[in-house]
């Protein structure tokens, strides 16, 4: 089968396609042949090593997919034939990928492989900041940042179907036009938010931030969030650097950081992300979970599909054909 390889730590330009042994299912899982794949900014930090969990190369890339199930083991919630989305921790940018059968789920019919090859890592680890760690309650206020990418889209959308205000933090206006697509009431510029976010809240600010970018920003989204009781979620570092906090800010303020690391219970917990699949099944049936994809591209174009995200240009999600 023909799958994207990184046999070196030089970046998306050094990623291969090549012809490797078809994935062989261990003892437990289901196979699922690959129809779309999704491409998310861990892809990119994995052809260089930066990913906090590192794999040797050469190794496949590629950690969630949609497809068809090729063969599930006895007993199992699936057959041969059935439309699902899978995530693994490497190995989605391959013709077919073995998955244990805990992270493969559903995909309803009304759903294209296009649109479920980008559900599995942004929307899961959207509900698990929005609804496990933040304890959004509908009604609160939300601030996104990077919200024109593929965790901030996704956090748009969900938030917004969990019935808060969403303001968006995006830094040009083709992205900005994004996120109001996507469900933003307001959207406010990189540049300025802590001021903006001042006048839309009347001063109070907002109750909830959800930041995968961190770096300089960090600071002012503590700035941003409402006394007492607000809480920053730490989802990301695209903007480079890891942010320190001064806790005073936190003790005099009563307001909480809170770390948002989906993969762990994702991949340690079976159960946990078919709970949080049937959670926002109901959304994804109804359309509030739309993902918008920015380019479907074949699999021979991997590299300019990593080069999108290296150089911030992405609008919405990519997505490979297989
Ligand atoms: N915690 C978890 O469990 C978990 C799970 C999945 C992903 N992640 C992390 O979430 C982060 C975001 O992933 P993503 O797939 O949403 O990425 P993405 O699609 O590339 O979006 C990132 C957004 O961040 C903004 N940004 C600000 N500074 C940037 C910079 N220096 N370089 C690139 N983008 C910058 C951009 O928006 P503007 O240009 O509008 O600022 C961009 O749209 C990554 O760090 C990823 O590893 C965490």
């Amino acid at each position: 089968m023909r799958a994207v390889q990184v046999v070196s730590f030089d970046g998306p330009a050094a990623v291969v396609v090549r012809e490797v042994a078809a994935a062989e299912p261990g003892p437990g899982e289901v196979v699922v042949e690959v129809r779309a794949a999704g491409v998310a900014y861990p892809d990119l930090l994995h052809t260089r090593g930066l990913y906090q969990e590192r794999f040797e190369p050469p190794f496949t890339l590629g950690g969630e997919c949609a497809g068809i199930v090729a063969s599930a083991p006895d007993r199992s919630r699936f057959a041969p034939g059935d439309r699902v989305v899978a995530m693994v921790r490497h190995g989605a940018f391959a013709g077919c990928v073995a998955v244990p059968e805990f992270l493969v789920q559903p995909l309803p019919d009304e759903v294209s492989f296009v649109q479920g090859a980008c559900l599995p890592v942004n929307y899961l680890t959207a509900h698990h900041a929005l609804c496990g760690r933040g304890a959004l309650a509908a009604g609160e206020t939300v601030l996104v940042h990077g919200a024109a990418g593929g965790i901030g889209t996704a956090t748009v959308q969900l938030a917004r179907a969990l019935g808060a205000r969403v303001v968006a933090v995006t830094s040009s206006e083709e992205k900005a036009a994004l996120a109001r697509r996507v469900g933003a009431h307001d959207v406010v510029g990189a540049a300025s938010f802590r001021e903006d976010v001042r006048a839309l809240t009347g001063g109070e600010g907002v109750d909830v931030v959800v930041d995968p970018v961190g770096g300089d920003r960090f600071t002012d989204s503590l700035r941003c969030l409402r006394s007492p009781g607000g809480r920053v979620l730490v989802v990301g570092f695209v903007g480079g650097s890891i942010p320190t906090v001064k806790v005073n800010r936190l003790l005099l303020t009563n307001t909480d950081v809170r770390g948002v690391g989906w993969g762990g219970p994702a991949f340690g917990v079976p159960g946990f992300v078919t709970g949080q699949w049937d959670a926002l099944l109901p959304h994804l049936r109804a359309g509030a979970l739309d993902p918008p994809v920015a380019e479907v591209l074949p699999v021979d174009r991997v590299a300019d599909a990593l080069a999108a995200l290296d150089d911030r240009r992405a609008l919405g999600k990519l997505v490979l054909h297989f």
